[in-house]
């Protein structure tokens, strides 16, 4: 039986605002993958969705004076907007708040529950009474006990680092109604037994040494060196999944529980819409016959490696556990954070008013930050849109149609004598595209980006060596050669960028009337730049790519505050 490939991006929280940084360390390059896989003919599923409990969510409706469900639906029809505009493939983009979920959540826990790997505990929380409500750590503020910062969260200090608790610090406030009344309650909670899972983690991380991008290994191997610490995954809060269990009435799941969860509700919503086709444990109680590829920001991987692993295995069911983790390192903008209150940087809605999306998509996966953190900067998006967008693949995409229909007029012209010339592109494009399917596979991003770049250069070259605008006044037949080639060539490129930048890719090949699913190439290079046959009509395209002027690019980096 051959394997499915289940994709999952990390769910993003339902109330902040999504900015290029969440496409680039999760969104995109999930759905990148996915198209690949498609286009490879595999069973595929990508899923996605937003992550919508938590204090964050109850502070931002009562913010906007609306119910906490209605808050977060709107939000997630926000967030599901934006992604479409990025044609995001997402087979399904649903939601940690659904029943499916709460189902699963329950069922998981039941069985950790079973095997008595869940604990009770008295625990200090800290409780503002002006505000009604229990505080998370982090908002609580007050002055750090080591540097006299007086905006230290009570979970660490921003400034020197220094992890904290909410009552080490020096004058605490809540940070949402500034209130100083603050009370230290003891309240009972759960806790997940991480260290009776510690040693079988172990074993299962040492296994994808080498495997895992180094960061992923490293950050699970860290917290594994560090010794796990039992994981409290309740809350005294309204706005969750009730928790199931007599004496805890009242609390729910820490959002961190039920989120990674989610991945398997949101399939089960999935596969609830058409149970007759679609069966959400052939993905997640089917570990022999799942490849499951997940995207996530580097703040994620110690939640994707060690404590969703170990919620699943404790169960003592056979679910479907991550085969590759793929983490990914931060997009600053200009070498800051991205900011909406401060208006820095750039958001999602914001960045489809500016330029296509495929735009967006080629500079990020192109500058994907796999090795390091890296800076988004006008400069260099303008510089890579105008160089590789335009001089490269626009151009050349140009130059052949244009000549063509000059002197042949709209249909491919014949290829008469393959010369060496051709046998040389031929073997340059067989390397570089299986190079290029290589990294698609191993998802190093770059370096699959740069080996693209390079196919669409070996066309210019090919194109500025054989001069076909010379060779038409000399010799037709040649000329025709040329161009026949050139035009089978603007089709594969067309194929082989279609993950990157669906669009656009469409566009390419939609002058030829033929396919708009996009299969593969798994021919040789001499087979696939024969595809397009003499007399095959074609249309000529529009400009597919917009240089941008200096003008527009000073006038955005003020627009969106570069470098204040
Ligand atoms: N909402 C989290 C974040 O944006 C990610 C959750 S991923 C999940 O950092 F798998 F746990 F849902
Ligand atoms: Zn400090």
């Amino acid at each position: 039986m051959s394997k499915k490939y289940l994709i999952t991006s990390a769910l993003p929280y339902v109330n902040g605002l999504p900015h290029l940084g969440h496409l680039v360390g999760c969104l995109l390059p999930a759905d990148v993958y996915a198209r690949f896989c498609r286009e490879q003919g595999r069973d595929t599923l990508c899923i996605c969705g937003t992550d919508e409990h938590g204090t964050p969510s109850e502070v931002g409706a009562a913010k906007e004076n609306m119910p906490v469900e209605e808050y977060c639906k709107k939000y997630h029809d926000l967030h599901a907007q934006m992604y479409q505009g990025f044609n995001l493939s997402f087979d399904y983009f649903g939601r940690t708040s659904s029943d499916q979920n709460k189902e699963i959540t329950y069922r998981i826990f039941h069985a950790l529950d079973k095997n008595g790997l869940i604990e009770e505990k008295m625990t200090k929380q800290v409780y503002s009474p002006a505000d009604g409500r229990y505080l998370p750590d982090s908002y609580v503020i007050g002055t750090c006990p080591y540097c006299g910062y007086e905006k230290a969260k009570g979970d660490q200090c921003e400034n020197c680092t220094k992890v904290l608790d909410p009552t080490d610090l020096i004058n605490p406030k809540s940070a949402l109604s500034g209130s100083s009344d603050i009370q230290i309650k003891e309240t009972k909670h759960l806790f997940l037994n991480l260290p009776k899972l510690e040693a079988e983690l172990n074993t299962w991380i040492e296994t994808k040494k080498g495997i895992w991008p180094d960061i992923a290994y490293s950050v699970a191997k860290k917290w594994l060196k560090e010794g796990l610490q039992e994981r409290g995954i309740t809350r005294d809060l309204k706005w969750g999944f009730s928790v199931p269990k007599e004496g805890f009435e009242g609390k729910v799941f820490y959002v961190w529980f039920d989120a990674p969860i989610g991945y398997i509700g949101i399939t089960k919503q999935w596969s609830d819409e058409k149970p007759n086709e679609r069966n959400w444990e052939d993905w997640w109680l089917n570990p022999e016959n799942v490849i499951h590829t997940e995207f996530m920001g580097k703040d994620n991987i110690p939640f994707h490696s060690i404590t969703f692993p170990a919620t699943l295995r404790g169960t003592g069911e056979k679910w479907t556990e991550v085969s590759f983790l793929k983490g990914m390192n931060w997009l600053n903008f200009a070498g800051g954070k991205f900011s909406k209150s401060a208006k820095r940087g750039i958001f999602l809605d914001d960045a489809l008013k500016e330029f296509p999306a495929d735009y967006w998509r080629y500079w990020l996966m192109a500058n994907a930050p796999e090795s390091d953190d890296t800076s988004f900067t006008f400069e260099t998006f303008a510089a890579t849109i105008n160089k590789d967008l335009n001089d490269v693949l626009g151009n050349f995409i140009n130059r052949v149609t244009k000549m063509t229909v000059k002197d042949f007029g709209l249909q491919v012209p014949a290829l008469g004598e393959i010369t060496d010339t051709e046998k040389e592109l031929y073997a340059t494009l067989d390397t570089l595209i299986k190079q290029y399917t290589d990294y698609m596979e191993n998802l190093e991003i770059r370096k699959a980006l740069a080996t693209l770049r390079e196919i669409w250069v070996s066309g210019n070259n090919y194109i500025a060596k054989t001069e076909p605008w010379k060779a038409v006044k000399t010799d037709k037949a040649r000329a025709a050669t040329i161009l026949n080639t050139g035009l089978n060539l603007v089709r594969l490129f067309g194929i082989l960028s279609a993950p990157i930048m669906p669009e656009k890719a469409k566009e390419m090949v939609k002058i030829f009337g033929k396919e708009d699913v996009f299969v593969w190439p798994k021919k040789s290079a001499q087979e696939l730049l024969q595809e397009l046959k003499e007399g095959d009509s074609f249309t000529a395209p529009e400009v597919l790519f917009q240089k941008i002027t200096p003008e527009r690019k000073e006038e955005l980096k003020l627009k969106y505050k570069e470098g204040e």
